[in-house]
């Protein structure tokens, strides 16, 4: 098997004629749980997996961008400085970039609306590789924008640090692409570790590294990619953002970081049953997240499956973004003897996680396979990812 790292090099050889300068990668992710909370300043527990996207780079003498990549036969090609005319307030209209190149381009972008100073900067070929499925809820586009984040914060020494890359690729995201999300899948690609999650306060920006043990725990993490295809650019996400904002704003908080589990009763009394259920959510799933953190601390990650269980449902009954393929995955993982199982990223498609003992792996697998068949569902892609290390020149 070759290594994707050689893809890499070698695809940027084939594209562009000469040898690459350098190679940078960044992971995908899987959130373990903390679901639509981190737009609502809550917490998050991802964790990076051992899927990555790779950008390989070379220098250029002029300051053209040149991108290619595995995901599309044609190389898009853009003069810096029209890129950036954009950078004093006007931004790229979404999807003015056009298809995978706007997360790269949007990221270069992004850089100088920031207040980077490209101003003499060189021009770079860049060639993109990945192994992060596309579509299944992993967070293929974060790991792009960290992946050329880190690279083009190197090659021209811009000095920025992890967490301002997170924001220059969640703001390539939120304008360039034109999805709405916050903060959690760059965090993840860009501070994971290996065999640790990321607990990410999305107010403060302070994170912490918490240890998973499932190694020594005789555990693993399965994902079960449902096959159904979502995207943040339209449709739910947003509107479940907005929903959130309109109850915290009913119920005067800047935030529903700011509502505890014991205002549960008020909200109820005050919001319409539907934003009702959208703010349960997302305050239940705050004290969800601060409870695994305790529970992996003291009990170790074979005490969280009930609380992975509880994350489904909310998001299933209360914040509706599972899909009837998800419930089954989830279903069936725990009836074969998972631990714990719920749907992870923002939903309406994409992937299930499973906590699964490691002897007990390809049962459950053969029991979602049977079970997709019996629903006369598209086979699903199983497969067990690893805690890895974040963002790094390779
Ligand atoms: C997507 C977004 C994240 C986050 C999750 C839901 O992955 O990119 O910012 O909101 O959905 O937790």
């Amino acid at each position: 098997m070759t290594d994707i790292r050689d893809d890499a090099r070698a695809g940027f050889e084939a594209v562009f004629g000469r040898a690459s300068d350098g190679l940078w990668s960044a992971p995908g992710r899987v959130n373990l749980i903390g679901e639509h909370t981190d737009y609502n300043e809550g917490f998050v527990l991802p964790f990076a997996i051992d899927r990555r996207t790779l950008v390989a780079l070379g220098v250029r003498e002029d300051r053209t961008l040149r991108i290619a990549s595995t995901f599309a036969d044609e190389a898009v090609e853009i003069p810096l400085d029209e890129l950036l005319a954009g950078a004093d307030g006007a931004v790229p209209a979404p999807g003015a970039l056009g298809g995978w190149s706007a997360y790269p381009l949007g990221v270069a972008w992004a850089l100088g609306e920031s207040g980077a100073d490209l101003s003499a900067v060189p021009g770079l070929d860049l060639f993109i590789d990945s192994d992060v499925p596309v579509g299944a809820g992993l967070s293929s586009s974060a790991a792009i924008e960290c992946s050329v984040g880190l690279a083009l914060n190197d090659v021209w020494r811009l000095g920025l640090d992890r967490p301002a890359l997170a924001s220059i690729g969640q703001r390539a995201e939120n304008v360039a692409v034109g999805a709405p999300t916050g903060i959690m899948d760059q965090s993840a690609s860009l501070l994971g570790a290996a065999d640790h999650a990321v607990f990410l306060d999305c107010r403060t920006l302070d994170s912490e590294l918490v240890p998973l043990g499932l190694d020594e725990a005789g555990l693993a993490i399965l994902v079960i990619d449902t096959g159904v295809k979502h995207a943040h650019a339209t449709g739910g996400y947003g509107e479940r953002r907005a929903a959130c904002e309109r109850g915290a704003a009913a119920l005067g908080a800047s935030s529903l970081r700011d509502v505890t589990v014991d205002e549960l009763p008020r909200a109820q009394r005050l919001l319409d049953d539907v934003t009702f259920r959208r703010v349960r959510h997302v305050v239940t799933e705050n004290q969800r997240v601060l409870d695994t953190v305790a529970v992996l601390r003291t009990q170790g990650a074979t005490g969280i499956g009930e609380l992975l269980d509880a994350s489904h449902r909310s998001m299933r009954d209360d914040f509706e973004i599972s899909v009837p393929e998800l419930d089954l995955a989830v279903e069936t993982a725990v009836g074969a003897g998972a631990l714990g199982a719920r749907m992870t990223g923002g939903g309406f498609g994409g992937s299930a996680i499973a906590l699964v003992r490691v002897g007990d792996l390809s049962r459950i697998q053969v029991a979602v396979d049977n079970a997709f068949g019996e629903h006369a569902y598209g086979q699903p892609d199983t497969f067990v990812v690893s805690a890895s290390d974040g963002a790094t020149r390779n």
